[in-house]
């Protein structure tokens, strides 16, 4: 059976696109197949093949099975911007029954992990109402929460945490990023989080990398600690 899970950041850029490379390729190391899902893809880059996101081709570089670009993301919008006023822009509805179609599809490949990368943070706004996080504690998929650690991040992580449970979703991990290369106490910094999340999984910690497009990713995460309970 697959396993879900959903990456969450403790903020944009926190490195969930990058997490999300990790686990895939830990687990291939382990013996076991993964594959990536972006639900709500913002920002294109215009490439030879066409306009095309970043984290989708991270996404279909790594996962275990050739995917095609079109199966690893449920929207794509051009622009930069926060994906419900990308929608807005564009006359688009986003569905969440979208999210699930994709995923089914997915599914139907029958890897032993898929992990959705999120978009933004946790409480990112699909309109005027609802949140990605209403889906996913919908869907009941346990939260793997990047904490990309800058100054800032211990709060939003604890906060992240919070809400994620406080929604009846559980926490299935975290992971340790370093973004800032030299970061000043960054080990404090780490090991406050290890100590403030000693009862959930550390999946890993990720180092500054110097070049993560050609870097072996395979060693970070370790998805043998991934909570299975849901
Ligand atoms: N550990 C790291 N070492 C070096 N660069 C990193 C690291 N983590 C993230 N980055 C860089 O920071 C940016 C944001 O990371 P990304 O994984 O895309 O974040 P998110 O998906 O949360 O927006 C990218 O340019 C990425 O290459
Ligand atoms: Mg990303």
């Amino acid at each position: 059976m697959t396993a879900i899970y959903f990456v969450t950041g403790t903020d944009t850029d926190a490195g969930k696109t990058l997490t999300v490379a990790s686990l895939i390729e830990g687990a291939k190391k382990r013996g076991r197949s993964a594959l990536g899902y972006k639900v709500l893809a913002s920002g294109v880059e215009f490439l030879r093949e066409g306009m095309l996101n970043r984290d989708v081709l991270s996404i279909m570089k790594h996962s275990s099975y050739p995917l095609k670009y079109a199966e690893c993301v449920a929207y794509q919008f051009d622009e930069a911007i926060a994906p419900h006023l990308a929608a807005r822009n564009t006359g688009v509805v986003i569905d969440t029954a979208e999210f699930d179609r994709g995923l089914d599809h997915l599914l139907e490949m029958e890897p032993d992990y898929i992990f959705i990368e999120g978009a933004g943070g946790w409480m990112l706004p699909l309109s005027d109402s609802t949140f990605l996080s209403d889906w996913v504690s919908a869907r009941g998929f346990p939260v793997i929460l990047t904490v990309g650690v800058r100054l800032g991040c211990l709060s939003h992580a604890v906060m992240t945490r919070m809400c994620v449970e406080q929604m009846g979703t559980p926490m299935a991990g975290y992971v340790i990023n370093q973004i800032i290369p030299g970061m000043n106490r960054f080990r404090e910094c780490a090991d406050w989080l290890r100590n403030r999340f000693a009862d959930i999984p550390l999946l890993g910690e990720i180092p500054f990398l110097e070049s993560r497009y050609t870097c072996d990713l395979s060693g970070y995460l370790n998805t043998d600690l991934l909570s299975s309970k849901s």
